[in-house]
């Protein structure tokens, strides 16, 4: 199923000159890049975005972490990104991320794990809805590129 999620390169990644290399390894696998957005989030943006985790004790630094600096947010679009999307990314802790992900070839701390992923329909909804509100003007431009005929 032809479907969109949300990835965020972290502060460390945008620091560490990742992300050509992180955007490579999506437009690679055949992944459609539809919104990009550099940008600096603050402290409600942040705990909105991780909401979820609100009760869990590295949530503060988390949210910390993920306003120390710019951060690359994007929406790609694929058969199966939400999914597929996180196994590029790899294991949340990149100690047990496998080698040939993007964590487990470019992380080492679960606390600068250089990229987040949507991990679910419902959360690649959500987290696209925050980032990006204005969805519907989102890039069209590559639509030639995905009528290149292909067994399905
Ligand atoms: P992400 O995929 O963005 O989803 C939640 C984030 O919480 C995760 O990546 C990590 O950055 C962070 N996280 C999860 N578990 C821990 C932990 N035990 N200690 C610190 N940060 C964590």
């Amino acid at each position: 199923m032809v479907e969109q999620t949300f990835i965020m390169i972290k502060p460390d990644g945008v620091q560490r000159g990742l992300i050509a290399e992180i955007i490579s390894r999506f437009e690679k696998k055949g992944f459609t890049l539809r919104a990009m957005r550099l940008m600096t989030v603050d402290k409600s943006f942040a705990e909105t975005h991780y909401q979820d985790l609100s009760s869990k004790p590295f949530f503060a630094g988390l949210v910390s972490y993920i306003m120390s600096g710019p951060v690359v947010a994007m929406v790609w679009e694929g058969k199966n990104v939400i999914a597929t999307g996180r196994l590029l990314i790899g294991a949340t802790n990149p100690a047990q991320s496998a080698p040939g992900t993007i964590r487990g070839d470019l992380a080492i701390d679960i606390g600068r794990n250089v990229i987040h992923g949507s991990d679910s329909a419902e959360s690649a909804k959500a987290e696209i809805n925050l980032w990006f509100p204005e969805g519907d003007k989102m890039s069209d431009s590559m639509r030639d590129v995905r009528s290149i005929p292909y067994i399905a």
